[in-house]
């Protein structure tokens, strides 16, 4: 029997060159080993968009595109989206009664969004509940493994430690102690050379046209050091390069000496680089593009997916309501 894995993702945007080299290309790799559920975390985007949620909706679907356009398959894994399942509220709602409020207040995912996040009210009971939902979407499937990013580590600890302790109250192995399957933090930067996020308007998106990633390429840092077009460059030290060494395979060490020998300018060296990672992305896109005709089929996915989930999930739903003395009739 394969390893059952979930994981997911909130619906706050389109998605972006890091979230394929970092996320969707390992969601894609795991999918024959493992017994995969992918799930799109809409109940996740509300917890910090409720204010005005008006384009969840339309993120839903432009995920599930990519997602299907670079390779998850329905055939192979389980896809769906959580605010149709709705058992996992009901978990969220359990774990909740035993999750010690100081785990939350001191969870360092938590302390940093309240930092960060200033255009958003996030100081809610709400958000403060964040990872005992998403410890409800892991356990709710009794998931073994989750691959996620190193700054999820936090919430698979507080859905190990929710795990434990409902084992131990409850007196039964119910839930496994999932651990991470951890995605390399990407080595992938923004085009400024932080991370790349939606927040910084600094990303490629996977559903940007031919014309708009020559443009956002073309205004990408280079070399610092590289001020005229005589001087050597480091390729090392720059970040276009470390863009050719993730999409443009052997073509990368000609760029490497053509730069270090300063027989190439950054101009020239970006404007052949935008047009590697389009050509990179057109298939997909295309692909994209042919799914995106027929919406009849992706919601038939969906709600393939909606079954699929709901049937393991109303199963432990029941196992937990029997130790919790929630069940009626006889
Ligand atoms: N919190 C995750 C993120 O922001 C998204 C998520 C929601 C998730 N539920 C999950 C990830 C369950 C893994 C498992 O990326
Ligand atoms: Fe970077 Fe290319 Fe310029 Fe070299 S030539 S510094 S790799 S942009």
């Amino acid at each position: 029997m394969k390893k059952r894995i979930l994981s997911g993702m909130r619906p706050t945007g389109r998605l972006h060159l890091g979230h394929l080299v970092g996320t969707l290309d390992n969601w894609v790799s795991l999918q024959d080993e493992y017994e995969c559920f992918y799930m799109v975390a809409d109940w996740h985007a509300l917890m910090s968009e409720y204010a005005d949620p008006k384009n969840i909706k339309e993120y839903i679907l432009d995920n599930v595109l990519d997602w299907l356009a670079f390779g998850i398959s329905p055939a192979k894994s389980t896809i769906f989206i959580q605010s149709q399942v709705k058992e996992h509220l009901e978990l969220y709602m359990f774990f909740s009664l035993i999750t010690p409020l100081g785990l939350l207040e001191r969870c360092p995912t938590y302390k940093e969004q309240l930092r960060q996040v200033t255009d958003r009210d996030i100081s809610t009971y709400g958000f403060l509940g964040y990872p005992v939902l998403q410890a409800a979407d892991i356990l709710l499937y009794k998931a073994e493994a989750v691959p996620v990013g190193e700054d999820q580590l936090p919430h698979l600890e507080l859905t190990r430690q929710i795990a434990k302790k409902f084992n131990h109250l409850y007196k039964k192995e119910l839930f496994p102690s999932p651990q991470a399957i951890l995605t390399k933090t990407s080595r992938l930067l923004g085009l400024d050379g932080r991370k790349m996020s939606k927040s910084y308007n600094n990303y490629i998106a996977l559903s940007d046209s031919s014309e708009e990633i020559l443009k956002k390429v073309a205004g990408m840092f280079t070399d610092p050091t590289r001020i005229r077009l005589a001087d050597a460059g480091h390729p090392q030290a720059c970040n276009v390069f470390s863009y050719y060494t993730i999409f443009a395979g052997q073509k990368k060490n000609e760029i490497e000496e053509l730069c270090r020998k300063a027989k190439i300018g950054c101009t020239e060296c970006k404007k052949q680089l935008g047009k590697i990672i389009a050509d990179f992305l057109g298939p997909y896109q295309e692909k994209r593009h042919q799914l995106s005709k027929n919406k009849k089929h992706i919601f038939d996915i969906l709600e393939e997916g909606r079954k699929k989930a709901t049937l393991v999930a109303s199963k432990t739903i029941n196992e937990v309501r029997g130790l919790l003395k929630i069940k009626y009739g006889l």
